[in-house]
């Protein structure tokens, strides 16, 4: 049994990965501070799980006000019916939250330790502030990771970010952390993943670091079979409607031949033009507005990816989707959720090779 502290949680895709695998696993703790999230978390993976705590809803609040989820006032105001499903999704997932305020007497004992922080002043398209120790940015939480490693010492570490990570000025810290993790006992092996080498139709290449306690006898990052392989019409919701006419802005780079989709991406036509092919660009959080173009007859006609398509390209499964929409997040939060995520198939070629250095 592998037993899992999920940090930076989000909705999950770590925990969809080993779900997939159908392997023996248990997540004992997540931490993440963004509602919408830690609902999505939920509704995923624990919805038919209740709390066993009995708190009237003062009690509730300052149990999720603690814990530096979501925003204080909002918390203040919410009807008793969200206020009990947000604090069931915090209480049943052992949401321990804020990362900054966590103590490491709350974590309980875990063999893989996943951190997927917050990539917004890494990314190319992001504020680019950087991550050093002390410079308050959102992805400088990386050096929070230090307590958990130091006071747990967890077998398997999992660090997920942008390429971005491993370039640049952040190329430093980069190789700072790899150093430090080595001081600590650990052997890593990282790689640049993309996720259109792994089954899924996005280009999103992400740094992944496996890291192991000691010495370790599989490549943990090494290619394994893909056993699920999806294209364009692996993902299209054939059910949507609301076609448009197609009117270029620029320039098209691509095309799409007659009775066939493509994905089509607009976002940077004054830098870029326009783009059409079979593989999309990279889905992000805070910008939406990758769209489907079709030929019919001859004829182009577009339309905006749906958030169940969004989430087809995250190699989620549908009924997660249809699991977020029992937690009433909006197609909008769960694009976002979305573009914060991990392709799952990324993952599950990973967790596969640790499961076999497990049994060597
Ligand atoms: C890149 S996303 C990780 C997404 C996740 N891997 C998934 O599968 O969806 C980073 C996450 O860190 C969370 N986060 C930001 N600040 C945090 C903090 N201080 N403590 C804990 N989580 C935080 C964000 O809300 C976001 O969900």
């Amino acid at each position: 049994m592998l037993k899992v502290f999920e940090a930076f949680s989000g909705v999950g895709a770590q925990c969809m990965a080993l779900r997939n695998l159908k392997q023996d696993y248990k997540i004992v703790a997540t931490c993440d501070i963004d509602e919408a999230a830690v609902i999505a978390y939920y509704y995923v993976h624990a919805s038919t799980k209740n709390s066993r705590k009995k708190y009237d809803d003062k009690k509730k609040q300052k149990f999720i006000i603690n814990r530096g989820i979501g925003s204080k006032s909002k918390i203040k105001k919410m009807s008793s019916e969200s206020l009990d499903v947000l604090f069931r999704a915090v209480d049943v997932c052992n949401n321990l939250g804020d990362i900054t305020k966590l103590d490491v007497k709350d974590i309980p004992d875990h063999d893989l330790f996943t951190y997927s922080f917050p990539c917004q002043d890494i990314s190319s398209v992001g504020t680019q502030k950087g991550l050093d120790i002390g410079s308050g940015t959102r992805s400088s939480l990386l050096w929070e990771c230090k307590k958990i490693i130091e006071g747990k010492k967890p077998k398997y570490l999992l660090l997920e970010n942008v390429k971005n990570l491993t370039t640049g000025k952040n190329r430093k810290n980069f190789n700072d952390w790899l150093e430090y993790l080595e001081k600590q006992g650990y052997t890593n092996y990282w790689k640049i993943f993309d996720a259109k080498d792994y089954g899924i139709p996005q280009r999103r290449p992400r740094v992944i670091v496996v890291s192991k306690y000691g010495k370790c006898s599989t490549d943990l990052i090494k290619d394994n079979e893909l056993t699920i392989k999806k294209d364009i019409n692996d993902i299209i919701d054939f059910n949507e409607k609301g076609w448009k006419k197609f009117i270029p802005k620029s320039e098209i780079k691509g095309s799409v031949k007659v009775g066939q989709y493509a994905f089509l991406d607009d976002r940077d036509w004054k830098i870029n033009g326009v783009m059409i092919g079979k593989v999309c660009s990279t889905q992000r959080a805070g910008r939406t507005g990758l769209k489907l173009i079709k030929n019919e007859n001859g004829q182009l006609f577009e339309r905006k990816l749906n958030a169940l398509e969004c989430c087809r390209l995250m190699g989620y499964e549908d009924s997660d989707y249809y699991n977020m929409k029992n937690g009433k997040l909006s197609d909008g939060q769960i694009m976002k959720i979305c573009g914060n995520s991990i392709v799952v198939n990324v993952l599950m070629n990973v967790f596969q090779n640790i499961y076999e250095e497990e049994k060597l």
